[in-house]
């Protein structure tokens, strides 16, 4: 089997890449144009095994399709897209560009060389605002309503996704909305968790990459943004998935295409956890203190985001192993250490 995967050096990308040359002996080949991904990223998967990687952009239509052909792809797991909210909202053409267009691209030159299997990178910003949360959380058939480009840029691949695949019965996709991606590598040297990849992107707005920069003294001192939410302490809950989970997830995905049809999945623990219950247990995990004040809420910030998660649990036999919310700290931390310490 030859796997391609879009956004291979990025954070999640490089997680599910890991996982396929530790426990498989699948062909992988790595795509990405290297404007968030990391190369050393990808120097640390080649010392797990050989891959080929290929730095290039998804509006190079043309050179994609050569890609695709040239490697006999029938596997294509893509992540690689513009993920910063703010941003879309200010520059929603470069989201529409980079993530709509071009993964409506990647599809037609897909189906064009007989790819079979497509699983896709979506968010639980797909569901916008959600306002009556039920119990057991969002299920895959709660309305969506993006509230942002971003959002609605991976809506819209979605629904080019569903489409193709209807009218294609040779062409299958799993479609994973993730909730709140963080943690890094779970490895360990000498019983210290010591992971080997991680977010290394500068600038990230992410709450644990922001707290894991406060633990290590990177930055001096993080905002709470709103504690006047309808939630149990005033602070917005979210659920957190550790990015090794949800990399199995997509492992998963790739023989569960052989014999079942195509699906959308969250892909979430079903626990939420408040912005101080995060700090909390990350300055205990770390254990380190820094200043928090209380600013005004984020533009856009919704209150509670919990999935419901009993379909991909049950129809993917999917069982989480990293849901302890310190391991998730604690790993983000220790990558964060290392980062510091120049092993971006
Ligand atoms: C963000 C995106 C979401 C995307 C997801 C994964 C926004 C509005 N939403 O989710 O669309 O799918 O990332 O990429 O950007 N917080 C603070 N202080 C901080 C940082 C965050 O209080 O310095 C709070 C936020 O208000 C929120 C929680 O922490 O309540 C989580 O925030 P964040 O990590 O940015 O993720 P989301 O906003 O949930």
């Amino acid at each position: 089997m030859n796997i391609l995967i879009t956004g291979g050096a990025g954070y999640i990308g490089s997680h599910v890449a890991k996982q396929l040359l530790e426990t498989t002996s699948y062909n992988i080949i790595i795509l990405d144009n290297l404007s968030t991904g990391s190369i050393k990223t990808l120097d640390t998967l080649k010392a797990i095994r050989e891959f080929k990687f290929i730095q290039l952009d998804l509006k190079e239509f043309d050179e994609i399709n050569n890609v695709l052909k040239e490697n006999k792809i029938n596997t294509i797991i893509h992540f690689a897209a513009s993920i910063v909210v703010p941003e879309s909202v200010e520059n929603p053409l470069k989201y529409y560009m980079n993530n709509t267009v071009n993964t409506t691209n990647l599809i037609k030159c897909a189906v064009e060389n007989n790819v079979s299997k497509f699983i896709f990178s979506s968010t639980a910003a797909v569901y916008g605002e959600p306002t009556n949360i039920p119990e057991n959380g969002i299920d895959e058939t709660y309305p969506t309503n993006p509230i942002n480009p971003y959002g609605m840029s991976k809506l819209m691949s979605e629904k080019v996704l569903q489409d193709t695949a209807s009218v294609n019965d040779d062409f299958k996709y799993v479609i994973f909305r993730y909730f709140n991606v963080a943690g890094a590598d779970i490895n360990y040297e000498d019983d210290k968790l010591t992971p080997r990849i991680g977010q290394s992107f500068p600038n990230a707005t992410h709450l644990i990459k922001i707290v894991s920069e406060c633990a290590t003294g990177e930055r001096d001192k993080m905002s709470i943004f709103g504690d006047d939410f309808d939630t149990k302490d005033g602070t917005g809950v979210r659920d957190y998935i550790h990015v090794d989970d949800l990399a199995d997830a997509h492992i998963k995905a790739i023989k569960y295409l052989d014999n079942n049809i195509s699906e959308i999945f969250n892909a979430g623990y079903g626990k939420g956890y408040s912005v101080k219950e995060v700090i909390e247990v990350a300055k205990k995990a770390a254990n380190a203190n820094f200043q928090v004040n209380i600013t005004s809420r984020r533009a856009g910030d919704p209150a509670i985001l919990i999935s419901d998660n009993r379909k991909i649990k049950s129809k993917m036999s999917w069982t989480p192993k990293y849901e302890k919310l310190e391991l998730i700290c604690k790993s983000a931390y220790e990558w964060e250490n290392r980062l510091g310490e120049n092993i971006k």
